[in-house]
Parts: structure tokens; sequence; C-alpha cells
């Protein structure tokens, strides 16, 4: 019987000297046209891939035509660029915004969202290409790495993951005196003190001086919202129509998706909305600190909550909270493609159907408040809240329903003794008492 391990899987002779491991294979790298990326396709190439490198705009400012350029001019033999952005607002924000999902109760999930439409794009790339891998500048301590690696293992089982920043043991000098030994061109808007991930859902901030998380954010963290001393001295108000749990108008006009993402990420950002501190708990063990801006999600998750207050009935909302946790904590792990989420969504949609109708926010410094609420199927009825005129509510049903509530309590306090006596003690202490 054949030894395992020693000569790869599949090789017809034990392996030589001087050869190339992966001579003749092709690999599609996620290519974002930073330092790591950059000095992944030429670190790939000496391994012996041929690198097809693949950039998609999900809605950050970046020029995706001289990205392109620099990936051929690096060593790829050819580079994609991909417009993801319709596919993630629909496939990925929308769902996890009927879904309520928040990570930790801070992070809207920007990040943890795009990560697996990226892969399952490279997935696309590779099944044209005839590739037998795919490669990404991850590092081994982050989640990003679980995302692509799980995605592919979902879309693709077959294929190879190739991690290069998880191997190669350099550091970033390291990698810059690589870059500039192999001629590597790496563009100054790389050399910021922090690493940054950015698109339509929120821009995520790390490293640097964010590294102490005593260290309040210097004001170069922020790119998409303004200072809260800098703002409008007046509120701003927007009104957001949904229907079905998706956001389909603002101020009152129909929005297609990506302008109504875009529209609401400059209002927000203008009132200072959007900034976010959160002290993480990473998948694989860490905690760290990130800094996110996240104007459009805020608005939304907010508005979309107050509408879900008016429509949706209490064990619903009380049962939905649970799945908003978990379709969150799914999304960061890296989950998305996963029989979890298919069955979360199942339920999610159902609780949809209602949450149709408007939300006001107002904004103002720094903040946002949900001023007004309203929707054709509203739970909420002015004849049973109302304690003025046009009262249904029959009160004289309370004290019935309260007898039988309280059912319980009265036997425990019969039977096993009050609570007064048993932990309160004497709460009045020297109580004042005046008589005529
Ligand atoms: N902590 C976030 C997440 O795990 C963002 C990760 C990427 N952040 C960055 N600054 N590059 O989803």
């Amino acid at each position: 019987m054949p030894a395992e391990g020693g000569a790869g899987a599949g090789s017809a002779r034990p392996p030589r000297r001087g050869d190339i491991p992966h001579q003749n294979k092709k690999v599609v790298l996620a290519y974002s046209g930073g330092l790591d990326t950059s000095v992944a396709i030429r670190w790939l190439k000496d391994q012996g891939w041929d690198v097809i490198a693949f950039t998609v705009d999900l809605g950050e400012k970046k020029d995706l035509d001289a990205i392109q350029t620099r990936a051929l001019k690096t060593g790829a033999s050819a580079a994609y660029v991909a417009d993801g952005r319709l596919p993630f607002i629909q496939l990925f924000v929308w769902p996890s915004l009927q879904a309520g999902a928040v990570y930790e109760k801070e992070y809207p999930l920007a990040t943890a969202l795009g990560r697996p439409l990226i892969a399952a794009m490279m997935v696309e790339v590779a099944r044209r290409e005839g590739a037998q891998a795919v490669a990404h500048g991850c590092t081994g301590k982050g989640n990003d790495q679980v995302r692509f690696d799980v995605t592919t293992a979902a879309l693709a089982p077959d294929l190879q993951v190739v991690a290069p920043v998880r191997e190669w043991n350099m550091n970033r000098d390291d990698e810059i005196e690589y870059a500039s030994k192999h001629g590597i061109e790496v563009p100054a808007t790389t050399r910021s003190p922090y690493s940054t991930d950015e698109n339509l859902w929120g821009r995520s901030i790390e490293a640097g001086v964010l590294e102490d998380p005593w260290a309040e954010p210097p004001k170069d963290v922020y790119a998409w919202t303004r200072d809260p001393r800098q703002c409008p001295d007046e509120p701003t108000y927007v009104e957001i129509a949904f229907k079905e749990g998706i956001p389909v108008a603002l101020d009152g006009n129909p929005t297609a998706a990506l302008e109504l993402v875009t529209a609401l990420n400059k209002v927000g950002g203008e009132s200072g909305v959007g900034r976010i501190d959160h002290l993480e708990n990473r998948l694989i063990g860490i905690k760290s600190r990130e800094i996110y801006e996240a104007p459009a999600a805020i608005l939304l998750l907010q508005a979309h909550q107050a509408l879900e207050d008016i429509t949706l009935p209490k064990e619903v909302a009380r049962f939905k909270d649970l799945v908003a946790q978990q379709w969150a904590q799914m999304v960061y792990d890296g989950l998305w493609f996963s029989p979890l989420r298919d069955a979360l969504y199942a339920f999610v949609a159902e609780t949809q159907r209602h949450v149709t109708g408007d939300v006001r926010l107002k904004l103002f410094k720094g903040s946002s408040q949900v001023v007004g609420r309203k929707g054709p199927h509203q739970l909420y009825q002015l004849s049973l809240a109302t304690y003025g005129k046009g009262d249904q509510f029959d009160q004289s049903a309370a004290a019935g329903f309260i007898k039988l509530w309280g059912m319980g309590v009265r036997t425990s306090a019969r039977v096993q003794g009050r609570l007064q006596e048993r932990d309160l003690g004497n709460l009045l202490g020297d109580v004042k008492r005046l008589a005529p």
C-alpha cells in the first residue's frame, strides 16, 4: 500500500529539486490593488501559478481601471473587474436588513456581508477560467479568511484555497521590501496608518493607534461621517418607505436600491450619524477593536425596526430578536452559504409580509431618532390605545384577566411566603407622615 503524504496526490514521480510546485495551474486571486494582494500576485507566480486577478466593485470609490492595469503590470495573466453592487444589496444586504442583523449590538456587518459575495463571484471566474484554486490576501488572524474559505468550501469544494499572507511570514516592512525588490508598484493611497475595508453598507477601520482600546479614535479615522460639531444647527428629516421590509422610497420618491443606500450614506454622514466604536469578538478567539462608519445601515436598521414595532405581533417580534442575533452571528462567522441561513430566511421572509409603511427620522449632530411611523397593516389601533375619546377597550375585562394572570404569584405567596418578608426588609425607613 502506498504511504500517505510524501509525494503529492496524483504526481507521477516524486518532486525533484527545482520543481515549481504549481506549474501550469491557475489560481483566481481576489485583488484589491493594495500592498498585500499586489505582493501576492508575484508570490503566487513564483510558486508556478498562473494568476487571474479578480476585483469586484461593492461601492468603494476606487479607480478600478487603474487597479486592473496594475494587476497585469504586476504579473497577472488576466484581470477581471466586476460590478457586484446590485447583487450585494439585493441578495446580501436586504435580507440582513429584514432580519435586523447587527453583530454584538453594534456592527451592521458590512465587511462580513461582502466576503461571501466576492468568494461566490470568484468561484464563477474559476469555473470560467478552468482554475484549480482561488486565493485571497487575508491574514491568519481575522474573520475574513474564514468567510472566503468556508464560502468556497460550500460552493466549490473541489477548489483549493491559497492564502499567501497566511503562509509567507512577512510583516509590512518585509512586504514593502519584497515589492521594491520585484519592482511592484504600490500606490500611495495604501500608505494609511489604518487597515480599512469599504462597501456600500459601511466602512471598517482598524489597526494603528486604534489597537489601544483606551485611545479615542483620531479625526483621520473617519471619511464618511462629519464630526457632530461641524453638523448643521438645524435637524434634517428623512422619510423612508418600506414594502415588505425592503426600502423602496425616500422622502416620497420611489428610489432604486443603489441610489437609496448611497443617498442615505450621504445624508446620514452629513449629520454625523453612523460612527461605531466596537470592541468585538472575532470568530477565531481574539478580541479586537474596530471603528465603523455606516450611516445608511444605521438609519435603515433603525427605521426598519420602527416599522416592525408597529406591525409585528408581540410574540413574533420577541422571537425575531433571537433570530436576528443568530443571523448576525452566522454571517459574522462565515456561514452565509449554509443550511441555517436558508432556514432562518424562511422565517424572516414570513415575518415581513406586513412590514410595509413609512418611517420618519430626525437627524441631528451625530444622532438619529425615529419621530414617526405608520403602515396600512399596522397593529397599533388608536381605538384600543387612546386615553381620549373613541376608546373601545373594555377596561372591566382587565380585572378578570389579571386575576388569572397573577394566580401563580398569589399561590406562591400564600404557600411559600411573601417576598416582602423574605428579601426586602424595611424599604420605607424613616418615612415622614403628616396628618391634619
Ligand atoms: N471586523 C470586521 C469583520 O470581521 C471587519 C474586518 C475587516 N476590517 C478591516 N479594517 N480591514 O467583519
